[in-house]
């Protein structure tokens, strides 16, 4: 398609599309080369129906597809089975068969959802994801990973499941809270760490422009760290060995989110807390440069994300967190940690006391030390 970058995930007979530019969605949906399913379900919340659903809705039916849509109450809740369920009544009665398709259109937690109902209607239906949101754009529609939560914990269920394609049209983002206009940068700052020295000077010398999504700044963001995902992805689809590095501050990023509560932080603010603790243990384990810390942590605060522990978080429950991430091994959490600004170095083990002195040092609440539970 002219006019928009394409980058491609590339899975053999299971590759897609990211299609990135302004007007993506309405040339997509129109393009008789993205050869569309008759049947649509477009799975979205209220708000961003009245926005964007009712147009695409509309370019669709001219080209011909029955649409449907289901709407969905905003927020992480409605990451739920029972929400699955009620998805799975509106396929049903949608009359949704094997070559059919869902449009995933909003945030992760959209994704995330409609993905899991695709993965698993009648074993698996096409889905499209349309992210709408800067963090689902650079980071939860690309990949295949999709799930719901339990009450007992996060993304406990889920599947691997590819989209058919991507449609990110940065448009969208005019609508979007600032605040998660920043979360979602926090990703992108972590894109620039792991694989892309590049994207990170240009963060560097323009995160304001970013900030205030000026076109051509936007578009370059989005772009560098979609196809940095896509490259990770294409690489190693099941988190084998080098999708690793995308869990760059997560590993402390996480247990922020866990103990401070979901709502509280946003999980783009608690990877930039956890890319700084990963810099400061890599720092003192000789493994991170100190002028990477220090360029990092300038580079966050200019973004006006969060470079410390919210105050008074108890570090014991925290540590408690990193053990039983999914990402540890036998109660080891693994650390990626940076050797320079584009190369990191996944799979490190580092001593708890260090973890905890380094937490500490960066906000948590020492009195709340670790509760050596298993
Ligand atoms: N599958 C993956 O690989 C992966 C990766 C990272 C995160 N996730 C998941 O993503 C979820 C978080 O995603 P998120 O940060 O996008 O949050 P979200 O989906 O909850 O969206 C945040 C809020 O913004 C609103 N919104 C979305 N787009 C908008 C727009 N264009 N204009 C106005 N409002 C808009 C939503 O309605 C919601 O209230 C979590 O559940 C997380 O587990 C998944
Ligand atoms: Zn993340």
């Amino acid at each position: 398609m002219s006019g928009f970058t394409e980058i491609r995930v590339e899975l053999g007979d299971r590759s897609y599309p990211i299609l990135v530019g302004e007007g993506v969605l309405d040339t997509a949906a129109r393009s008789p080369g993205a050869g569309l399913p008759r049947r649509l379900l477009i799975v979205t919340h209220p708000r961003l129906w009245d926005l964007y659903g009712t147009s695409l809705a509309r370019t669709l039916a001219t080209q011909g597809c029955t649409v449907e849509h289901a709407l969905v109450p905003a927020g992480e809740t409605s990451k739920s089975l029972s929400m699955v369920n009620r998805l799975y009544r509106v396929m049903a009665s949608a009359g949704l068969d094997r070559s059919s398709a869902v449009i995933a259109l909003g945030g992760g937690v959209i994704g995330d959802l409609a993905g899991f109902a695709s993965a698993t209607w009648l074993r698996g239906i096409d889905v499209i994801q349309v992210p709408t949101t800067l963090l689902a754009m650079v980071d939860s529609a690309i990949g295949g990973k999709t799930g719901v939560n339990l009450p007992f914990g996060k993304n406990l269920v889920g599947a691997f499941h590819q989209p058919r394609a991507v449609w990110i049209d940065p448009c969208v983002l005019r609508s979007l809270p600032a605040r998660d206009i920043r979360s979602g940068m926090g990703e992108v700052v972590k894109y620039g760490v792991i694989a892309r020295p590049g994207l990170f000077e240009f963060l560097e010398d323009n995160v304001a422009r970013c900030l205030a999504l000026e076109p051509a700044a936007e578009a370059r963001m989005i772009a560098d760290s979609a196809s940095c995902k896509a490259e990770v992805v294409s690489a190693d689809e099941r988190e084998g060995g080098l999708r690793a590095i995308l869990n760059y501050g997560h590993t402390a990023g996480h247990a922020v989110e866990k103990v401070a509560g979901y709502r509280r932080v946003r999980h783009g603010e608690a990877v930039a807390i956890g890319m700084v603790v990963a810099a400061k243990l890599g720092e003192r384990i000789g493994m991170t440069p100190p002028d990477v810390s220090e360029r990092l942590e300038r580079l966050l605060v200019s973004a006006r994300l969060p470079v410390r522990v919210p105050a008074g978080l108890p570090v014991g429950p925290m540590v408690d967190a990193m053990r039983l991430d999914k990402k540890a091994s036998s109660g080891m959490p693994r650390w990626v940690i940076a050797r320079g600004i584009g190369h990191v170095e996944p799979g490190v083990e580092i001593p708890e006391s260090l973890v905890v002195e380094t937490l500490c040092e960066l906000g948590a609440d020492a009195k709340n030390g670790h509760t050596g539970k298993p």
